[in-house]
């Protein structure tokens, strides 16, 4: 089997595993943040937890993409540099920013999250500099000018609904309250739709089933989290905005 047919059928496998993914964390929330619990083995703090969990997204997908014959093409370097905006920030600056540290992430889950985050790597660093082709031209087509402006936007709603929440606690404090303003208005978990439209936007801009593979799995992991967060602020604040959707606005 070439490498060609090796990445299609690990891309694939990416795909195929985000159904049973939904479908276990439909059932049970990952256990970190407001869902922790105990039962989970070894715990680490959150910070170092992110951090470990996120490296290979930042460190792996550039050796990847540094070992690729097309890693000084114009395009590969505007997709890589999309790829670590988001993923240097979320690797290295988020975990600094979170308050409220007296939480435990099992072990497990920064493990498994390391663990997928190398696959992805593969997948997604791979094709952009040596499996996929994207000439010069790539950078005026539609897909790649679309994929760049969902992405963009996706960012700043992701940024700016993870600052809201980040903002939410006074130094040392633990707790949880109401988030408001943006898209709050509308939705639970604004940050969750910004990442979905960020990995929709990459999706669109490499035109690949490697991009596709990770906006399918991304999807996997945060809707049933958005719906476990939607629950548990219902519960938690009866005075909670009825209005308020999970996850999409107008929609669910
Ligand atoms: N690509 C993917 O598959 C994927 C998967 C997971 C996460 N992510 C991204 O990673 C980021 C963090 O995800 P997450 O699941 O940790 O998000 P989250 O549950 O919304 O929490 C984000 C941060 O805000 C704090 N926080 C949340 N709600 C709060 C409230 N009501 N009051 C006070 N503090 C609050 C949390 O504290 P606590 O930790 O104490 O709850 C945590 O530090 C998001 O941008 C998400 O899109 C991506």
């Amino acid at each position: 089997m070439d490498e060609r047919a090796i990445h299609t059928w690990v891309t694939l496998g990416v795909i195929a595993t985000a159904v049973p993914t939904l479908l276990y964390l439909l059932f049970r929330t990952a256990p970190y943040g407001r869902h922790g619990r105990a039962g989970w083995g070894p715990t680490v703090s959150p910070r170092f937890g992110w951090i470990l969990m996120e490296s290979p997204a930042v460190l792996a997908w550039l050796g990847i993409y540094l070992a690729g014959p097309n890693r000084a093409e114009m395009a590969p370097l505007a997709l890589a540099a999309m790829w670590q905006a988001h993923y240097i920030h979320r690797t290295f600056i988020f975990p600094f920013r979170m308050r409220g540290d007296g939480r435990r992430m099992p072990l497990v889950i920064a493990a498994s999250g390391a663990f997928f985050n190398v696959i992805n790597a593969y997948v997604n660093a791979r094709w952009v500099s040596t499996l996929g082709s994207y000439p010069d031209t790539w950078l005026t087509s539609p897909w790649f000018l679309a994929g760049a402006a969902v992405f963009a936007v996706g960012m700043a709603v992701n940024l700016h609904a993870d600052t809201v929440l980040l903002n939410l606690r006074a130094p040392g404090e633990t707790g949880y309250k109401i988030p408001r303003g943006g898209l709050y208005r509308y939705l639970t978990c604004p940050n969750y739709f910004g990442e979905l439209l960020e990995w929709l936007g990459w999706t669109l801009a490499t035109a690949s089933l490697a991009g596709l593979s990770f906006f399918v799995f991304t999807a996997g992991n945060l809707l049933p989290r958005a719906l476990a967060h939607h629950r548990w602020y219902r519960e938690k604040f009866p005075e909670y905005p009825a209005e308020r959707r999970a996850l999409i606005p107008g929609v669910l």
